[in-house]
């Protein structure tokens, strides 16, 4: 299995404040699989993925990826992870402001053995002729596509996905899903997409649906809808 959820369970604050959050997540995911994490606001979607990439640690449990243990990494072994293997694209865009179009996923690629192609990359998101623009000229759906540009040029294994069309209209996130399925048939990459919207459920090979801290669902596809054809 290429990544291995098991037992994890995660809780914030103490007393009054206290929130369990995370209560036992078991979830197996295989390489190139394309898996939607769905869920009401506050059920942990995000908490889960910070947890995944190794952002933030889980209170019990395990995360492997290709036999490796993140919690048995050492600090530096796991930034490396961080760094060479994982593209994480939020739902705030987090471009560099000074930066072009261009520079911004060059910066991607600089931190990996295997980036791709940035030519390439530009044209299949649909900005090569705003390369040399800086974020600020550019509309939300173009500085959507840069932050993703930014995150899939690493030619990351897994590629993590936070709202990634929370912020855009209904045609702008249409395309943001139709570049995402074509990023993961074209370069393979895992994918874990967290979502509010029902609908785009459909395009993946798997998904998963999380309420009150556990997985209440957890199917795979038979038959995909392809993200041009979703409907909401
Ligand atoms: N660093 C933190 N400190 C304290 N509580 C936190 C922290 N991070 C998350 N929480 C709490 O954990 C719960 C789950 O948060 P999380 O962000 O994972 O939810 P979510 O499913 O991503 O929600 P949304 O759909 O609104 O983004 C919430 O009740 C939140 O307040
Ligand atoms: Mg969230």
């Amino acid at each position: 299995m290429f990544l291995e959820i098991k037992g994890i369970k995660k809780s914030f604050g103490a007393g009054e404040s206290y929130v369990d959050v995370l209560k036992g997540i078991d979830l197996e995911i295989e390489k190139g699989e394309f898996c939607v994490l769905l869920g009401p606001s506050g059920s942990g979607k995000s908490t889960l993925l910070n947890i995944i990439g190794g952002i933030d640690g889980a209170d019990a449990g395990s995360i492997t990826i290709q036999g490796e243990q993140l919690g048995d990494m050492k600090e530096k072994k796991l930034s490396l992870y961080r760094r060479k293997h994982l593209g994480y694209i939020f739902q705030m865009y987090n471009l560099i402001p000074n930066l072009t179009v261009r520079e911004n996923i060059e910066v991607g690629a600089y931190l990996s053995d295997r980036p791709l192609d940035v030519d390439e990359l530009l044209e299949t998101l649909g900005l090569y002729e705003h390369q040399r623009k800086l974020p600020n000229q550019l509309s939300g759906g173009q500085q959507q596509r840069t932050a993703i540009g930014r995150a899939i040029v690493k030619n990351p294994d897994i590629l993590l996905c936070d709202e990634p069309t929370g912020a855009l209209d209904y045609n702008t996130s249409k395309e943001i899903l139709k570049l995402i399925e074509t990023l993961n048939h074209k370069y393979g990459n895992t994918i874990v997409m967290v979502t509010h919207n029902d609908a785009i459920k459909d395009m993946a090979d798997r998904v998963v649906k999380l309420r009150d801290g556990m997985i209440r669902r957890n199917y795979q596809n038979e038959q995909k809808i392809p993200a041009a054809d979703l409907e909401w």
